[in-house]
């Protein structure tokens, strides 16, 4: 390969989106050789040659025969897979997009779910359906304190967005802040977790998946939450113990959750979360790839590597994001 002829493979579940990437990758880099896969078997055709993976949601196996790979940029931000993996040589770099690129959408859709939990929406909803005339109390927003875990890129615009509309944040993260957060209170580290969690009428977890925050909302953290307080989580499923959190729901400790992730995804059919009152449930769809916003990032690290020049969103593999 020479600098500006890398052989590219693009990998996306979705079709029209792997093709779009192809298109905004080719106009910067028209001598490149771009694969488009969206099966692990279409991939296999691309693996061996294959010097830098972009994409979202790459198969397992696929790293089995990647023998050229030097890169590896998620078109996401999550990149607990390629880490956990492995067949993922340790000297293959690893990069994730900013969160930049994602954040306003996932801002909305937590919006969305502090609304929605404060104006009875899914109720509203089931009544319309039952074509019933029933009035019920809604409650404010105002008074309510949020608590954002995960003050990251993604997270540090939810939490501004979030005080946007009046309701009071607090913050957690893994290590003591290197900025100033103000005007809102930001805890770190894990023994710090009980006194951020206290006070929050909304949890939203924003944290990326590692052995630190693996199931950091289980049985003992919950029973130190508001009781009545609502779950959101847009970072990953992991994060949660299900079991703990249908528990916290059944007996009332939790007043509900809006998941856009799960531990397993899809979620099985037969999971309990599905028949769970109070639980809305999206399959992982708050913060969309759109190729538009995410592109300009690879093409960016994409010269970069061409001019061997350090890459931006470098993973630290020993923190895990
Ligand atoms: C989405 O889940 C991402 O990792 O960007």
């Amino acid at each position: 390969m020479t600098a500006d002829t890398p052989v590219i493979l693009i990998f996306s579940g979705d079709r029209a989106s792997a093709e779009r990437c192809r298109a905004l990758v080719g106009e910067r880099f028209p001598r490149a050789e771009i694969g488009v896969a969206t099966t692990q078997d279409e991939a296999a055709a691309w693996a061996d040659r294959a010097e830098i993976a972009y994409g979202w949601g790459f198969p397992p196996e696929l790293f089995a025969r990647t023998r050229s790979l030097r890169w590896i940029q998620k078109m996401g931000a999550g990149v607990e897979d390629v880490i956990a993996n492995p067949l993922v040589p340790h000297d293959v770099l690893i990069t994730r997009t900013p969160g930049a690129a994602i954040a306003a959408t996932m801002s909305d859709y937590v919006l969305a779910s502090l609304l929605n939990a404060k104006l009875r929406t899914r109720l509203g909803f089931e009544l319309q359906q039952a074509r019933k005339w029933s009035e019920y109390a809604v409650e404010p927003l105002e008074g309510c304190t949020a608590g954002v875990a995960g003050l990251g890129e993604i997270g540090a615009v939810i939490a501004e967005r979030v005080r946007a509309i009046g309701v009071e944040v607090v913050g957690w993260r893994r290590s003591r802040p290197s900025r100033e957060y103000a005007p809102y209170r930001v805890f770190h580290g894990p023994e710090a977790l009980a006194d951020f969690l206290a006070p929050c009428d909304f949890i939203i977890l924003v944290l990326p998946l590692t052995d630190e925050t693996r199931g950091l909302i289980n049985r003992r953290t919950l029973a130190g939450v508001r009781r009545g307080a609502h779950l959101v989580n847009v970072g990953r499923g992991g994060l949660v113990d299900e079991t703990a959190l249908i528990e916290a729901i059944q007996s009332g400790q939790l007043s509900g959750a809006t998941l856009d992730v799960c531990e397993t995804e899809p979620l099985p059919p037969e999971h309990l979360l599905w028949r769970t009152p109070n639980v809305t449930i999206t399959p992982h769809v708050a913060g969309p790839l759109v190729p538009e916003k995410v592109v300009p990032h690879f093409i960016a690290n994409l010269r970069r590597y061409a001019a061997r020049q350090p890459l931006r969103g470098l993973v630290d593999r020993t923190h895990g994001y």
